[in-house]
């Protein structure tokens, strides 16, 4: 009767696949046709087949389902769809022996199936299980702050470079996925892979230390920049799971992984009823998520530090940045009053409970002369004040999150 076929295959293609293993020969045959991931490892448990054919987006087939599946001497045959790449990507690392890109040619997906069974190799495990040794866990600082471009890429790469001058390793990530611009801020010419061909090895469980190192060039002295996606509309590229796996291997790659964020803490409406689809925000809270310390930036101006103020509540509503620095910046008297530091303090003290926040002035000679030739402002103007503040902002996170750094990991 051949080798029994769990077919967990969503729509039209599932009656096709049908077909096609039984048609083969006897060398397959279906031995249960499952609604739902939970028939499908029940029916695996009860030793009722030896590969599971599946649809690569059924709910809840993560690692650990295809793990258990390879447990009970199962094969993963997985049917990706070539309109949705990145489910393809995310079962390959999630450990399927194979996956098929082509769900419509039912023969193609029963030859994939016995050239898994007929291969001598053991089942693959999760590459998780091949995961590189971090051994040293550098610390993970993100600069997020609300919409109205209030100068988290400006800080990330100014404090990027003033924790290196602190004779520190330092990683910058680029991980805004509206319109990364940290290279060009940084006057990186070549529009090298960074931070999209990382995740791309995260999904694939090779993301080790010499892999990131390569992606992610110096570019001053101690400091490495992993750029960010050179079109926005390639976000799908970022997912959660790679992010965070991207950042695991950071913190071996450095003391200090700086990440620029994007604006906005949304979660997508489709993840209610689809939690593996893709977010477009979900490298920014991922970020978040895995940061030892939040920079949170705010503009100076009135409506400047409204949006602070509603972005510290919302950050607080989401469960994120419990650890976090308030900078306010380009702090200036032409919107903020003859004594513009005094007026945002009582501010933040009155409505956000904020007592500590670091002041930046507005330095538009300073920033646009930096921004003009593509340098840290500690290059173009090491005595200007913004960068005095930015250093001090340094001097103080370094303190925050550094005191429990390198620590070895397993
Ligand atoms: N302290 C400052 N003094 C003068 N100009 C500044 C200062 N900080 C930032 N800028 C300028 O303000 C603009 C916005 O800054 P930046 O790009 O860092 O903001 P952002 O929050 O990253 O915005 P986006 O939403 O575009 O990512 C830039 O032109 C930057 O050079
Ligand atoms: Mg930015």
């Amino acid at each position: 009767m051949g080798v029994g076929v769990l077919c967990a295959v969503q729509g039209a293609a599932e009656s096709a696949i049908v077909q096609a293993v039984e048609g083969s020969g006897g060398r397959l045959s279906v031995t249960r046709r499952c609604a739902d991931l939970t028939e499908l490892l029940a029916a695996a448990e009860a030793g009722l087949g030896g590969v599971a054919v599946v649809s690569a987006d059924l709910d809840r087939l993560d690692r650990e389902a295809v793990a258990e599946l390879h447990r009970c001497g199962v094969r993963v045959v997985a049917l990706g769809d070539p309109t949705r790449p990145w489910l393809a990507e995310r079962l390959t690392a999630h450990g399927a022996d194979v996956v098929v890109e082509v769900p419509a040619d039912a023969d193609a997906v029963v030859r994939e199936a016995l050239g898994v069974l007929a291969g001598a190799a053991p089942a693959r495990p999760a590459p998780e299980a091949g995961r590189q040794p971090v051994l040293r866990r550098g610390a993970t600082v993100a600069v997020w702050g609300p919409t109205g471009a209030p100068g988290r890429t400006f800080l990330a790469v100014n404090l990027a470079a003033e924790l290196a001058v602190l004779d520190h390793d330092v990683l910058l990530v680029d991980a805004d996925t509206y319109g990364g611009v940290v290279a060009q801020v940084l006057g990186v010419l070549d529009e090298s892979p960074g931070l999209a061909a990382a995740a791309r090895a995260a999904g694939q469980g090779t993301l080790d230390l010499p892999t990131l190192a390569r992606l992610a060039p110096v570019v001053l002295p101690r400091l490495r920049l992993l750029t960010g996606l050179s079109r926005a509309d390639r976000w799908p590229e970022i997912p959660a799971s790679s992010t965070e796996e991207v950042l695991r291997v950071a913190r071996g790659l450095a003391d200090v992984t700086v990440v620029d964020t994007g604006f906005c803490l949304e979660q997508d409406e489709v993840l209610s009823y689809d939690t593996h689809a893709p977010a477009r925000n979900a490298a920014t809270i991922t970020a978040l998520e895995q940061a030892d310390l939040v920079v949170v930036v705010g503009a100076a101006d009135p409506v400047g530090v409204q949006r602070l103020v509603r972005a510290l509540g919302e950050l607080t509503d989401a469960g994120l940045a419990a650890d976090r620095t308030v900078v306010v910046n380009r702090l200036r008297p032409t919107v903020a009053g003859v004594r513009p530091a005094d007026a945002v303090t009582a501010a933040l003290a009155r409505y956000a409970g904020v007592r500590d926040a670091v002041l930046v002035p507005d330095d538009r000679a300073a920033v646009d002369a930096a921004l003009l030739e593509g340098r840290a402002l500690r290059e173009i103007a090491p005595g200007s004040p913004a960068r005095r503040s930015v250093a001090a902002l340094a001097e103080r996170v370094a303190a925050r999150v550094l005191a429990e750094a390198r620590v070895p990991v397993a």
